[in-house]
């Protein structure tokens, strides 16, 4: 594995997500944050000026001064890690990776590309391979790869396991998500206080979708969805950070319960094998307790790096139901980019 350490910037760094970059980023063990980006609103300002910390941590001093630029190729990286506004990531990414840095995206625009990898390291590590297809076919000497929405990273983890050991025929997912999902400021106080909001606009889709895309079989230069099927409803609820998931499987082979518990219990993959420093100790955390997982009690086990699973218990509709909870802005946003991005450098690739 190559030692060199690499230059990061971040774009879309004043945000919900960009603000997790920087406080996971700040004495990264390979990474040195060098830039930080966002739009014309905050760019000329320095990072403390321009942003709206909110999170339980002072802003890393590494980050407090430096400017914010615009977003546009130009600065002094290897690597961009994505958390704009769906709204501009599209050609923004497709301009830095045109000129030649790793993108790291978090943003929903390039997820269904098909030559664009969208990556759960401990699930789908060969997917990287779309990386030279994708610089091959585009002409680019940078490239894209992106990880899940928050929801679909949570999900795949607590899938994976069933799949690796069972086969999966279908699952049916509702979701109880945290207002840090939909941004800064995000949500109005008087429409999620003391509420439940039925709908996430586009969310059923991508989760869906994507969980089909990072459990899928790759051969040769393409991915072929995985023929399960996923059907969900997603609702918004009043919790601050932590995506709360209520599944229910239907697997291919016969299992007993002890077999389903072993699978979540056992769950790991290239990170873990690899030693990266974000990856957690066990990606999929069995829990025993007949009321967990909770948001507030349990989402910073692994560094909110795992999914929590619990209430594994038979289901006389489908087979089998449980509960799943992760962290949405670190599994399931700026960790999840930074583990792939150590992903990429230990299989040499951002190296090439
Ligand atoms: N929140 C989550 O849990 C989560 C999870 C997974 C994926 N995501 C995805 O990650 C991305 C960021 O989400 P977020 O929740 O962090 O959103 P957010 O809080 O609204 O932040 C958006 C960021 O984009 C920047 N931006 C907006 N317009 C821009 C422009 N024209 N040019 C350059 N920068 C611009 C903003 O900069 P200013 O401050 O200067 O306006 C800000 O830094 C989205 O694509 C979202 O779907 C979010």
């Amino acid at each position: 594995m190559k030692e060199l350490r690499l230059r990061v910037g971040v774009l879309g760094a004043t945000g919900a997500v960009g603000q997790r970059f920087v406080q996971l980023l700040a004495g990264h063990p390979w990474f040195d944050l060098a830039a930080l980006a966002a739009s014309e609103r905050s760019a000329g300002r320095s990072y403390a000026e321009a942003v709206s910390w909110r999170l339980d941590v002072p802003i890393p001093v590494a980050a407090r001064d430096l400017p914010v630029l615009p977003a546009e190729p130009g600065f002094e990286c290897d690597i961009v890690f994505s958390a704009l506004d769906a709204a501009v990531a599209g050609p923004i990414e497709e301009a830095f990776a045109k000129a030649g840095y790793a993108v790291l995206s978090n943003s929903r625009n390039h997820r269904m590309d098909e030559d664009v990898p969208l990556l759960v390291p401990e699930v789908n590590a060969d997917h990287t391979a779309l990386i030279a297809v994708q610089k091959k076919r585009r002409g680019w000497k940078g490239f894209i790869a992106t990880n899940p929405n928050c929801s679909t990273a949570t999900l795949t983890l607590a899938l994976a396991p069933l799949e690796r050991r069972f086969g999966l025929r279908s699952v049916a997912v509702t979701t109880l998500q945290a207002v840090s999902g939909a941004g800064y400021p995000g949500i109005p106080s008087l429409d999620i206080l003391g509420n439940v909001v039925p709908f996430i606009a586009g969310e059923e889709e991508k989760i869906e979708r994507e969980t089909r895309k990072i459990l899928g079989r790759r051969s040769g230069d393409t991915v072929t969805f995985h023929p399960m099927v996923v059907s969900a409803q997603t609702t918004r609820v009043p919790v601050v950070d932590g995506h709360t998931e209520s599944v229910f499987v239907s697997l291919e082979k016969k299992a007993d319960l002890e077999a389903v518990r072993e699978a979540f219990r056992t769950f790991s993959g290239p990170p873990q094998q690899l030693g990266l420093p974000s990856a957690p100790a066990h990606p999929t955390v069995l829990l025993d307790e007949p009321d967990r997982p909770q948001p507030r009690l349990d989402i910073n086990v692994e560094r909110g790096m795992a999914t929590l699973v619990g209430r594994v218990r038979p289901c006389e509709l489908l087979g089998w139901k449980f509960i799943a909870l992760g962290h949405n802005t670190i599994r399931g946003a700026a960790g999840a980019a930074i583990l792939n991005a150590e992903l990429l450098q230990a299989q040499g690739i951002l190296s090439r």
